[in-house]
């Protein structure tokens, strides 16, 4: 019987696991990402443009905290590409990518014990390309970045991770 417990357990996690693929549910949730806690003092909420990444027109699926978050940082990481590659230092979006920390998801089960860790892996290596002074190497450090992106979206949220490869600036994965 507690087999069939965990068995249903199983497949509503599925279930969810499914809608951040495909974006098509919207959940009021009030869990926090458990380093909202430790990090509470550093985290400061970053002003959100929710008129412009809610536009149902492009966006259908409604838009949690963190997922109007990631489109922002999606759109951020084209401008950060962009500078870049014309061996410019990118605008400094750090403080507000940390919020992803405490950014409240679509569904309350989607962020696991493994996400501030990498969160935290992301931070490090967007720090490295901020600290880079090498043009090449910076450009090295991009990828690696993005590759962070996908690293979390293989174990948090799959469905976004062919359109966050376009990312990338050599076509290496
Ligand atoms: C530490 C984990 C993590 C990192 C790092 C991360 N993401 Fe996400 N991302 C998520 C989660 C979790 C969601 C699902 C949000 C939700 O369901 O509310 C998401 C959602 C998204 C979405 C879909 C938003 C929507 O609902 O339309 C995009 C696009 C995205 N991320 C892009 C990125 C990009 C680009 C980067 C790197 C610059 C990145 N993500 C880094 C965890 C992460």
């Amino acid at each position: 019987m507690k087999f069939l417990y965990i068995l249903a357990f199983g497949l509503f996690s599925l279930a969810v696991f499914h809608n951040c693929q495909n974006q098509t549910e919207t959940k009021e949730t009030v869990k926090k990402d458990s380093a909202q806690t430790e990090n509470k003092q550093e985290i400061s909420k970053p002003k959100l443009n929710y008129a412009k990444y809610t536009d149902s027109t492009i966006y259908p699926n409604g838009g949690s905290e963190l997922s109007v978050l990631m489109r922002e940082m999606y759109d951020d990481s084209e401008t950060i590409k962009k500078a870049v590659l014309e061996g410019k230092l990118p605008p400094d979006f750090r403080e507000k990518f940390r919020y992803l920390h405490a950014a409240t998801p679509t569904d309350k089960d989607t962020k696991t014990e493994a996400f501030p860790d990498m969160a935290k892996a992301f931070e490090d290596n967007l720090n490295r390309l901020y600290e880079e002074k090498d043009e090449k190497k910076r450009i090295k450090q991009f990828d690696i970045v993005i590759q962070n992106c996908v690293t979390c979206h293989q174990s948090h949220c799959p469905g976004p991770i062919k359109k966050i490869k376009k990312l990338n600036i050599k076509e290496t994965n």
